[in-house]
C-alpha cells in the first residue's frame, strides 16, 4: 500500500498505477474506503465529477432501491439485513463494465467476502484516514448512522481498532484528510 503523505510517498504512488485510463489501469473503478465521517461520499462526488464517470454511493443507492433509509432499515430490519444489502451494492458496482467511483459505505470492509471481491476486483482500492477528533467533528448526529447515536467518539474510537487491519488489507493506497480541503484530498488520490 502507498501512503500519499510526502513527497517521496506521492511519487512512489504515481509510478506505481500506469497512466491508461481515467483512473489509471484501463477500466478499473476506483473505491474509496474508511470510516464514518472520513468524506467518502463528498470526495467521491469531486471524483467522479474530475473523472467523468459515475458515482456509486453504497448508502444513497440502498436508501433507493429499498425506498427506505439507511436508519428504518437497521431499525426495522436489523443490521444483518443492511449488510447484505450493502454486500450487494457493493457486488453489483464491482461487476459493472463502465469504470465507477464507489464511495463505499464505511462497514463494507467487515465482511470477509467483500474484502476478498475488492481485492480480486483489480479496483484501486483508497483508504481515506482521518484522527479521531476530525471525524468526531464531523460526524452529525442522526441521520444514516445509527451506529453513533450513543456515544459516538467511543463507538468510533472502537471502530477504528477494530477494522484498521480491515481497511488496509483491501487498501492500494492511504490518504490522510485531516487539514486538507476536499479539493487537496481529490489531488492527493488522482497523482
Ligand atoms: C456504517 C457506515 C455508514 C452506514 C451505516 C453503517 C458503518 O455509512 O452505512 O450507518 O458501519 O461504518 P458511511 O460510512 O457512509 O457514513
Amino acid at each position: 500500500m502507498t501512503e500519499q503523505r510526502d513527497d517521496a510517498s506521492e511519487r512512489n504512488a504515481s509510478e506505481r498505477v500506469p497512466d491508461d485510463g481515467p483512473h489509471g489501469r484501463g477500466t478499473q473503478h476506483l473505491v474509496l474506503v474508511g470510516l464514518m465521517g472520513v468524506g467518502k461520499s463528498t470526495i467521491g462526488r469531486v471524483l467522479a465529477e474530475r473523472l467523468g464517470t459515475r458515482l456509486v454511493d453504497s448508502d444513497d443507492l440502498i436508501e433507493e432501491q429499498t425506498g427506505k433509509t439507511v436508519r428504518e432499515i437497521f431499525l426495522s430490519e436489523g443490521e444483518p439485513a443492511f449488510r447484505r444489502l450493502e454486500q450487494q451494492v457493493l457486488l453489483d458496482a464491482l461487476a459493472a463494465e463502465e469504470p465507477l467511483v464507489i464511495a463505499a459505505a464505511g462497514g463494507v470492509v467487515l465482511d470477509e467476502g467483500n474484502r476478498r471481491a475488492l481485492r480480486e476486483s483489480g479496483a484501486r482500492v483508497v483508504w481515506l484516514v482521518a484522527s479521531l477528533d476530525t471525524l468526531v467533528d464531523r460526524v452529525a448526529s442522526g441521520g444514516h448512522r445509527p451506529l453513533l447515536d450513543d456515544d459516538p467518539r467511543g463507538a468510533l474510537a472502537r471502530m477504528m481498532d477494530d477494522r484498521e487491519a480491515l481497511y488496509r488489507e483491501v487498501a492500494d493506497a492511504l490518504v490522510t484528510v485531516d487539514c486538507r480541503s476536499v479539493n487537496l484530498v481529490v489531488e492527493a488520490i488522482l497523482r
